[in-house]
């Protein structure tokens, strides 16, 4: 999936990519954890076209498809460190996914017991990747 410069294919001239996202259709995995899917993947908008919508308007392209070819959710990973990535999901309705194994979660549940943001801080701090989803 590919968005390209209006202005210029307006204008007839050569087109350039603006933002691409790749789609993948998954099966249901790692347990019931993650349901059959459209798995976003490889989200990009070109530096000087960033904060214009090019990245939303692809995810939201993606949950279209997604509905399209027969799928509820649409899932994705995105680095714990990549806030700007992960607030642009968040702000279109994907939440984190739990996949860590439970032995681990039973531990920092018991640790951060009546400390919601520590426990918050110390889920942050183990996992390096976030795993987000979005029922479309
Ligand atoms: C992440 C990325 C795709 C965002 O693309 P974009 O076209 O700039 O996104 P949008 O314009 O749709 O942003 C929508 C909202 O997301 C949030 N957001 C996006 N980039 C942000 C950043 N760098 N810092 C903080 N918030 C950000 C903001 O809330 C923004 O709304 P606002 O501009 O009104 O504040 C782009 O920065 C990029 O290609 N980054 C490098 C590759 C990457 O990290 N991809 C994600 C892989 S999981």
């Amino acid at each position: 999936m590919h968005y390209v410069d209006g202005a210029k294919r307006a204008q007839g001239s050569k087109l350039e990519v603006v933002g691409t996202c790749d789609c993948v259709e998954r099966e249901a995995s790692l347990g019931p954890t993650l349901p059959r899917r459209l798995l976003l993947r490889n989200l990009w908008t070109a530096p000087e076209h960033r904060r214009r919508g090019v990245g939303s308007g692809l995810v939201q392209d993606a949950c279209r498809l997604a509905r399209s070819r027969g799928h509820t959710f649409v899932s994705l990973e995105v680095e714990a460190k990549n806030e700007g990535a992960a607030a642009l999901y968040e702000r279109l309705g994907f939440r984190d996914v739990d996949t860590s194994p439970k032995w681990v979660r039973a531990g920092l549940d018991l640790l951060g017991a009546g400390q919601p943001a520590a426990l918050a801080g110390m889920k942050k701090a183990l996992s390096v990747m976030r795993v987000m989803v979005k029922e479309v």
